[in-house]
């Protein structure tokens, strides 16, 4: 039997597989934050992945960047996200909720209070952002203030307990792919002159404050952190050519913390994946961006990853682990139903049954 096949314990859940959905966005949440009403079904209908990793949730009215992302803050969102985890849990899944701050990736129009977004630095990332009105410019966003700091560390972590509240498993903390965490670790994002910037261990500090709170909260076995190291220019952030020192400080700083796992948003350096390895030794999670279906489980049969997320293929195949074993053909994935709609390429996706 493949590796990919065999049970793993990951934090405090033993999963059957080592398989994992990907956390996705899909723009399909009601307009003050609550997961939309068919959301219960779309992920219950993934539920045979090991692991759920949900879409990006904010944790504030500052934290949301697209339309319609879900949160985590409020009394609706738990007993919506309530829905959600019991759906899943009766298909035998497991789920950990996202947490997502987009930081300056955001726009006015797409938020509940319309305000300027906040950032590490007011440094605008130059790029756009889809809203209600289309494509717009990024507008520059406004520098946190160190209280600001210290609240929004507080928003991370009441979120955590808010969606251990709504029954998730666990929390990702998404310190990825350009938003606020990831803002904070990056130069071109970052240029703050108090203890949250300039050097390495400065620009780390926050998403390690992060990580902290919220494991604190809810328990480091109940908390992933996902990072994507290397250069995302596509919104906005390049770590320039020194780029992944910070990673070389940061990850042993968050191993010390005993979290359920690490998440790598893998984009291309297999020398610093190896380096990865050898400074965590819990569940390592590696997703790499179309990664082609015949590689899959390279990462786990060499010992890199423990766990290997998946996510278009899983987004547009419900019963993707089914598929796999029976080496049964692929749903085509339509990417023009990724962000926003209704149930078409949401939840009427089918499976080899129907
Ligand atoms: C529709 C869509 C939405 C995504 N939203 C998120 C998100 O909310 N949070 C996140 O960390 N990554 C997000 N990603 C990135 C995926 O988690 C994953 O890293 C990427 O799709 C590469 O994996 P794949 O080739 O298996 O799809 C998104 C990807 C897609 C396709």
């Amino acid at each position: 039997m493949k590796k990919m096949w065999s049970p793993v314990k990951v934090g405090n859940m033993n999963l059957p597989h080592r398989l994992a959905m990907a956390p996705m966005t899909r723009n399909r949440a009601q307009i003050d934050g609550t997961p939309g009403e068919l959301a219960d079904l779309y992920y219950s209908q993934r539920a045979s992945m090991g692991l759920i990793i949900t879409e990006g949730t904010q944790p504030s009215d500052d934290g949301q960047g697209y339309l319609l992302s879900p949160g985590i803050y409020t009394k609706k969102h738990i007993e919506g996200w309530k829905k959600v985890t019991d759906a899943v849990h009766a298909e035998g899944g497991h789920i950990y909720i996202q947490l997502m701050h987009a930081g300056r990736m955001s726009h006015p129009d797409n938020t509940p209070h319309h305000r300027q977004g906040v950032a590490p630095s007011a440094i605008s990332p130059g790029v756009q952002i889809f809203t209600a009105k289309g494509m717009q410019d990024v507008p520059a966003p406004r520098a946190l203030s160190e209280a600001e700091i210290t609240t929004t560390i507080a928003d991370f972590r009441k979120a955590a307990a808010a969606a251990i509240e709504a029954g998730a498993d666990g929390v990702e903390i998404h310190g990825a792919n350009g938003y606020l965490i990831h803002q904070f670790i990056s130069e071109n994002a970052n240029d703050r002159t108090d203890q949250y910037g300039g050097s390495i261990e400065n620009r780390a500090l926050f998403a390690i404050e992060v990580a902290t709170a919220v494991a604190n909260e809810i328990g480091a076995d109940r908390t992933g952190f996902r990072i994507s190291p290397g250069n995302l220019a596509y919104i906005g952030i390049d770590e320039g050519e020194h780029g992944l020192d910070v990673y070389r400080h940061l990850i042993p700083e968050l191993a010390k913390l005993n979290l359920a796992y690490l998440h790598v948003m893998h984009t291309g350096n297999d020398e610093f994946l190896k380096e990865i390895r050898d400074f965590w030794s819990s569940s390592l999670l590696v997703n790499r961006f179309g990664r082609p279906l015949e590689d899959i489980d390279t990462d786990i049969e060499a010992g890199i990853a423990e766990v290997a997320p998946i996510g278009a293929w899983a987004l547009a195949n419900p019963d993707f682990v089914d598929r796999l074993k029976k080496d049964a053909p692929l749903n085509e994935q339509d990417r023009m139903t990724f962000f926003g709609g209704d149930s078409k390429g949401y939840t009427d996706y089918p499976t080899l049954n129907n």
